[in-house]
């Protein structure tokens, strides 16, 4: 998959990008892209984001910018960019963001566009495919939640987590019917007093298996 990223501060990522999986996803021949929309802006003096019409605090970054920069980056009309992939708006006010979504999002080429400050102009409806948000709360920008979603995208492509068996008991995965993953512990079998539960030490995989099949269920607040 291509995959865009366009933000005013493309430094956010320097770390992200150093991270196992994303290599991984590189050296299987996906594509990682940062646009910084002031390299495109139409605008004199760089800017990029203006007063909100009606009033109110804050700066809104501005819909020819926005356009600007993903016909730099495509060389198509801005409008026609969702008609080859998602192109998908990171704000507050967006659908939630959960695996299932990651699924769909991983099936194709994907652009992430990261706002700052009061958010992008409304008329970007004109442009994304998908609004989303990564819970209700209000962040700074879009950067974080870019890689968020980027990085349970990243890990849905075949090859990208190099144990496929990692996947198969994930939280959420098909395998837990949508539950969260059982307890996992590692050495030592005691510290402080506290202790592993005894079923995982026992050797006995059809037990520990069936232990694990009840944390599972617990979790998800079954009763029997
Ligand atoms: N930008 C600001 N807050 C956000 C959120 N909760 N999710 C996605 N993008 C955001």
């Amino acid at each position: 998959m291509r995959l865009d990223v366009f933000t005013l501060f493309p430094a956010a990522f320097e770390w992200y990008v150093t991270q196992v999986h994303v290599r991984k996803a590189l050296e299987l021949g996906h594509e990682l892209a940062f646009t910084n929309y002031r390299d495109h802006t139409p605008l004199s003096h760089l800017q990029v984001d203006d007063t909100p019409y009606g009033g109110g605090a804050g700066m809104v970054l501005r819909i020819d910018v926005v356009a600007a920069a993903l016909e730099a980056a495509f060389g198509v009309g801005a409008p026609a960019v969702r008609e080859s992939r998602r192109v998908v708006e990171l704000t507050p006010k967006g659908r939630q963001f959960d695996d299932r979504l990651a699924e769909e999002l991983a099936e194709g080429d994907l652009v992430l566009l990261c706002g700052r400050y009061e958010g992008i102009d409304e008329r970007v409806a004109h442009l994304v495919s998908d609004r989303v948000s990564i819970g209700p709360y209000v962040l700074s920008g879009g950067e974080v939640a870019a890689m968020a979603v980027s990085d349970a995208v990243l890990r849905k492509l075949p090859g990208v987590i190099s144990n496929p068996e990692s996947l198969v008991d994930e939280s959420f995965a098909p395998g837990l019917e949508g539950g969260t993953e059982y307890p996992q512990y590692t050495r030592p079998a005691e510290f402080r007093g506290w202790t592993v539960p005894e079923v995982l030490v026992s050797g006995d995989h059809g037990a520990i298996a069936r232990w694990r099949a009840e944390q599972v269920r617990r979790a998800a607040g079954g009763t029997d």
